[in-house]
């Protein structure tokens, strides 16, 4: 009887605070800043309320802020895990979930799709990228900008023709460039003004410092990404030079 009793007593001590806390790490603080994180397969999609900033795969923070990620999947179950800065946490179809996230120290913090969500869920990576809160006000406010026009004559003018003659303007946006009507709410691939400032795309898994990956992506996304909405567009390899110096410049 002792030997039940007393282990029973100090289990149910013991799990009140454990539940209390374990709820409370779902809840955000009143000043926590808040992104939404938008599952897609397979890519994270990011909006910053306050900023009315989009932007995918690199989730830009501040440091020593608790940021509180409200999140939701277009389409099947995602888990959204960066392992140094927090546990998972399932983004469900129709359904809110919230993660906190706080980064001490500025850096780059590498993470992947943690569920199961189809072909592609071995290329559905995402970062963390925290910088001090002077550099992330810089950040949103760069972010906010409409795109940089290309100067006529140059290659990155004629990629702009490549990429408003192609498929490629249904399905993303560039602000200043896109009809006034297009809204991330409704185009299915990442917001593109900004691509130059990222480091990665495709989920995350190719890098622009690479030579090469963009136009390796480019030419037949679906080879690097099996089952991606970005289709093979057969594009020459000319178009390809054009839309990555248009793509380049979208700093
Ligand atoms: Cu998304 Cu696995």
């Amino acid at each position: 009887m002792v030997w039940t009793v007393i282990p029973v007593i100090i289990l149910a001590a013991i799990s009140v605070p454990t539940v209390q806390r374990v709820f409370k790490y779902t809840e955000c603080a009143p000043d926590a800043y808040h992104v939404d994180v938008i599952g897609h397969q397979w890519w994270f999609e990011y909006y910053y309320p306050e900023a009315d900033v989009w932007t995918a795969n690199e989730l830009v923070i501040p440091t020593n802020q608790e940021v509180c990620l409200t999140m939701e999947s277009e389409d099947v179950l995602h888990n959204f895990w960066i392992p140094k800065l927090n546990g998972k946490r399932y983004l469900v179809p129709g359904q809110e979930t919230t993660l906190l996230m706080l980064a001490d120290d500025e850096g780059e913090y590498f993470g992947h799709c943690a569920e199961f969500c189809g072909l592609s869920h071995a290329r559905m990576r995402m970062r963390v990228i925290a910088v001090s809160p002077a550099d992330f006000d810089q950040w949103l406010v760069d972010q906010a900008k409409p795109a940089v026009m290309p100067a006529e004559g140059t290659l990155a003018a004629e990629g702009l023709d490549v990429f408003n003659a192609q498929a490629c303007a249904s399905c993303h946006l560039v602000r200043g460039v896109s009809a006034d009507t297009a809204s991330n709410e409704t185009l299915i691939g990442p917001e593109l003004t900004h691509f130059n400032s990222r480091g990665s795309f495709a989920g995350s898994t190719l890098e622009h410092e690479n030579p090469g990956e963009l136009a390796m992506w480019l030419e037949d996304p679906p080879t690097w990404k099996p089952g991606s909405f970005m289709p093979n567009l057969n594009l020459t390899a000319e178009q390809i030079e054009a839309l990555e110096a248009y793509l380049r410049s979208l700093d």
